[in-house]
């Protein structure tokens, strides 16, 4: 980069040693947890507003790229520099600065841990709800950016419902509140709204007004086994239909529960079949109603079904749930899973096709593809693992992927229902969004960024 050396001595009169230029502190920026790459020329770790404000405007003055990163959990390279430049790592801006319970509300720095943040608040019996399967190490900053979610969301929302205001530093260097503290206002453009899910290509979020949620008192699980992901997904639509909304609707197909079950062979799931978890929260007596009509809503169609009583049990299954990502690697080893195609999501009503599709799809590029996630948002996790040293697996994992994509638009589905679009699914923005809605992204993206130096490349911006 030219004048390397002038603008890393800018940085470090606003930073001191906190901004690094040795390789190998780049190279450790240099991706998420997706396969995509691209090398900063900085790494910064900021520990204010003002340092960053300080640090966009020397970057906005030399156009020099800024990509802010959290815990770099992402699966879409969101934060990945693949434009070189600065990256700002929020980490260290980790302080939860004000507990207002009485106002339903937390105030936080952007690197706090939403698991921590959660056992921080148990003893008020509150809790932030968004709960992705990184929450014991992603970041709030990184879900504001992709509107993250998990599996409590078919019940509580996604991250989006919890925002109520954000500090963000635009790109030249200005301070920005895009809300306050009351619940409502009708006052203004929704900024808050247009900021979650802009993975940083708008301005740097450096504080969030969340709203929290008291505790439920009584939660109760459901397991229900049935002969395919198929019915599965006919069962969870009568559900609906019949008006119980469950805290957790999540779908493991055979596969996953073997993986799940190499990992932890104490777990008692079913060994035939595709598995539910239907998870009811509230008090003691509604939980037990909701229950019972779940169960009875699945016995016609089930092969097995079973309530876990224990919360020992229920806290093993839910552990195993959030590693069914990682453990996959278990079940092949000469096979990775690539992440690729893995976040699809309809409307409802479409699940049973899109399963049915994607098993076609599987069938056809003879890829395997395990099956797991939040079906009850419509929201499907497609593990796709290959032998990544074979360029034909490679070939046709890449025409699987488009694959699904394409199906899920055509179902009028979203390519991302919770990772977000990064790199990995840019191609796909204009097909599911349309020219029109493209063009004022831009024209948006340029009102708050004229020199394009915000995370660029991103969300085919
Ligand atoms: C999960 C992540 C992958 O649900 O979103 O496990
Ligand atoms: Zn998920």
């Amino acid at each position: 980069m030219k004048g390397a050396i002038q603008i890393f001595d800018r940085f470090h009169e606003i930073v001191n040693e906190r901004v690094r230029s040795s390789l190998d502190e780049r190279f450790c920026y240099a991706s998420d947890a997706s396969q995509i790459e691209g090398l900063p020329d900085f790494v910064i770790r900021p520990k204010s507003t003002e340092e960053v404000s300080r640090i966009l405007m020397i970057c906005n003055e030399f156009e020099i790229p800024v990509t802010a990163r959290g815990a770099g959990t992402g699966l879409a390279g969101g934060a990945t520099p693949v434009k070189g430049g600065v990256v700002l790592d929020m980490s260290s801006m980790n302080n939860i600065i004000e507990f207002d319970i009485e106002n339903l509300q937390v105030i936080v720095e952007p690197g706090v841990v939403p698991e921590k943040l959660n056992r921080t608040l148990k003893s008020s019996g509150f809790f932030f709800p968004p709960d992705p399967g990184s929450s014991a190490i992603c970041t709030i900053g990184g879900m504001i950016s992709n509107n993250s979610s998990g599996i409590h969301c078919i019940k509580y929302g996604t991250t989006r419902n919890y925002v109520l205001d954000l500090q963000v530093v635009l790109a030249d260097g200005r301070v920005i509140n895009t809300g306050s503290k009351v619940l409502k206002s009708s006052v203004g453009y929704d900024l808050t709204r247009l900021f979650v899910g802009s993975e940083g290509t708008l301005g740097i979020i450096t504080r969030a007004g969340l709203k929290i949620m008291p505790l439920p008192i009584a939660k109760r699980l459901v397991v229900a086994s049935f002969d395919s992901a198929v019915i599965a997904g006919k069962v969870v639509i009568q559900i609906f239909s019949a008006g119980i909304i469950p805290s957790a609707c999540e779908i493991l197909d055979n596969t996953t529960i073997a993986v799940l079950k190499r990992c932890d062979p104490n777990l008692v799931f079913p060994n035939l079949g595709d598995i539910i978890l239907f998870e009811v929260d509230g008090t003691d007596n509604s939980t037990a109603e909701q229950s019972y009509r779940i169960i009875e809503i699945c016995a016609p169609l089930a092969q097995s079904i079973r309530e876990v009583s224990s919360k020992t049990e229920m806290g093993a299954i839910w552990e195993a749930r959030r590693l069914v990502g990682a453990a996959i690697s278990r079940l092949d080893p000469t096979k990775t899973r690539v992440y690729a195609g893995e976040d699809v999501g309809v409307p409802i009503k479409q699940i049973p096709i899109l399963i049915k599709k994607i098993q076609e799809i599987s069938e056809e590029f003879d890829i395997p593809a395990m099956k797991y996630g939040h079906i009850g948002d419509g929201s499907l996790h497609v593990a796709l693992f290959i032998d990544i040293m074979d360029p034909d697996q490679w070939e046709r994992l890449k025409r699987a992927q488009e694959k699904i994509h394409r199906t899920a638009i055509e179902l009028g589905g979203t390519v991302s229902s919770e990772h977000g679009v990064g790199l990995a699914r840019a191609i796909y923005m204009r097909d599911q969004l349309g020219n029109d809605f493209l063009e004022i992204m831009q024209s948006i993206k340029r009102t708050f960024d004229p020199k394009g130096i915000l995370n660029p490349g991103k969300l085919s911006l």
